[in-house]
């Protein structure tokens, strides 16, 4: 393993993505050799817990999320008395003492040399707060071992706050020891974007406007607000998922190539990519962006509620649970090509795609009624399946100048298991690797262009709310977004 010993501290530790999500890469990382002989995992939570309920309740995660089972049961013991729990109220600067010395203590009994990794997966409200504590408490001090901050997301919930936040958190960690996870640049899909652009002749030779007409990328999912409407009424569509995950994957796809593989140089190209993504004045938005919510409908059979009718949301809420956009990135290798996204809840589909369609060839010599070239398109497949599809025109068997299209079709993750996004994360952050975690730079830009769309739809009150039946495509409105230009959706493929 290229990972140090280390010790991780999880605030949140257990809650819902310690049990859903990082207990489970955990495991799958010690399972398959990436973790180093010495580590120790500390569950900082309200209320107590007893180190046994606590290792129960790791094991019962495990069981039901990790994607691979407990086998050995020797293994299991070795691997499980290496988490620890610690009841630690987050806010009391003078309750990280006891924090200090349990985990020295934990060091001491593994024989760890000071590396520690602290992940923040609690409210965002407290991230700052830990960050500042952390330091007070003597935590952070980095005579021996490097010391690093994981923090999930939101960062922020507009430019104003993520640059407080940034500044709170800086006092504690520099900007090269924070981690914010986007958990979509974990997913192997979007690493692979990459590969595909950077390591082929194919592709790279014709992405730009030369050669593409537009660009498309989805999230869509098939859950409603679930039972997180507390958090979800206040952030919304936009900011839940655009801000974040589509930002990044139109970065992807959009940056050009960096100098070398190295972070910096991978974050400089990102970055340049946010810089030329047109920002849209207040009075531009409902020309560029639209948005919608969900209305009840019938979802693989059955009734689901409207949004409004939604456990703790106000029925009064204008709150957006689906967002569609058109996109300009104003360089030499974009201009003029828009780029459109899309992503909302209670969608007919679980399916996250970026489809490039290509420009149609200059002239059709196949040209006849029953002959109408399809255009190429490369779907990437990022979630639920894994994959490549490049469909092209091609010679109808038999049949003399009939053109059809066909497709080859690359599965990525049939008969593979490919890892979750935090098993790749998580790795990433022990190894001390930040190429897919999120830069403040980006963050900080990525709010500027979110800020005037969020601050015209909540002028508004919701009078440009869309509405679209749970188990649709979305609201009529993002059709004929395309349709104006002469496209349409591909996805879900
Ligand atoms: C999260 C959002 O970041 O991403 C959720 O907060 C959303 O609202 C989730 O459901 C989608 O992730 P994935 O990996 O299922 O596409």
């Amino acid at each position: 393993s290229s990972i140090e010993p280390f010790a991780m501290v999880i605030f949140g530790g257990a809650g819902d993505l310690a049990q859903r999500k990082l207990f489970p890469a955990l495991y799958t990382l010690h399972r398959s050799g990436f973790l180093p002989e010495n580590f120790s995992v500390l569950g900082v939570g309200r209320s107590p817990r007893e180190t046994k309920e606590y290792r129960q309740f790791l094991r019962k995660a495990v069981m039901q999320y990790a994607r691979i089972k407990v086998e050995d049961e020797n293994d299991w013991s070795a691997f499980a008395e290496r988490f620890d729990y610690l009841p630690v109220d987050v806010n009391d600067a003078s309750s990280y003492k006891e924090l200090a010395i349990t985990v020295a203590n934990q060091e001491k009994q593994f024989s760890l040399p000071g590396n520690r990794l602290f992940y923040l997966a609690v409210a965002p409200e407290l991230f700052g707060t830990v960050a500042e504590n952390l330091k007070a408490g003597g935590l952070t001090e980095k005579e021996n071992g490097w010391k690093r901050l994981v923090i999930e997301k939101p960062f922020g919930r507009d430019y104003q706050s993520a640059k407080s936040l940034q500044a709170q958190i800086n006092g504690s960690f520099p900007e090269d020891e924070v981690y914010r996870i986007d958990h979509y640049l974990g997913k192997e899909m979007v690493q692979n974007i990459e590969m595909l652009r950077f390591a082929n002749s194919l592709f790279e030779n014709l992405w730009n406007n030369r050669y593409i007409s537009n660009v498309q990328i989805t999230a869509a999912e098939t859950v409603g607000v679930e039972n997180r409407a507390s958090y979800y009424d206040h952030a919304g569509a936009l900011r839940d998922m655009v801000q974040n995950h589509i930002l990044q994957l139109l970065m992807m796809v959009a940056m050009e190539p960096p100098s070398r593989l190295k972070p910096e140089a991978i974050h400089d190209e990102k970055v340049k990519v946010l810089r030329s993504l047109r920002r849209y004045d207040e009075e531009d938005v409902d020309r560029y962006i639209i948005r919608g919510q969900y209305t009840g409908g019938l979802m693989d059979g059955k009734e689901v509620p409207s949004y409004v009718a939604e456990e703790n949301v106000p029925a009064d809420s204008v709150n957006e649970t689906f967002v569609a956009g058109k996109l300009y990135i104003d360089n030499f290798r974009w201009s003029g090509v828009p780029f459109y996204i899309r992503t909302g809840k209670r969608m007919d589909e679980k399916s996250t795609e970026v489809v490039i369609q290509f420009r149609d060839v200059p002239k059709n010599l196949y040209f006849n009624k029953d002959n109408d070239l399809g255009p190429n398109l490369l779907v990437i497949k990022i979630n639920p399946e894994e994959g490549l599809a490049l469909q092209i025109n091609a010679k109808k068997p038999g049949v003399a100048n009939q053109v059809v299209p066909i497709v080859m079709d690359f599965c990525n993750n049939c008969g593979v298991d490919t890892p979750e996004a935090y098993e790749s994360l998580i790795r990433d952050a022990l190894e001390g690797d930040r190429t897919f975690f999120t830069h403040w730079e980006e963050v900080s830009l990525a709010w500027k262009f979110i800020d005037p769309i969020r601050r015209a739809w909540d002028k508004d009150g919701g009078e440009n709310l869309a509405t679209y039946e749970a188990g649709s495509q979305g609201p009529k409105e993002s059709d004929a977004l395309l349709n104006r230009d002469g496209f349409q959706w591909y996805s879900p493929y």
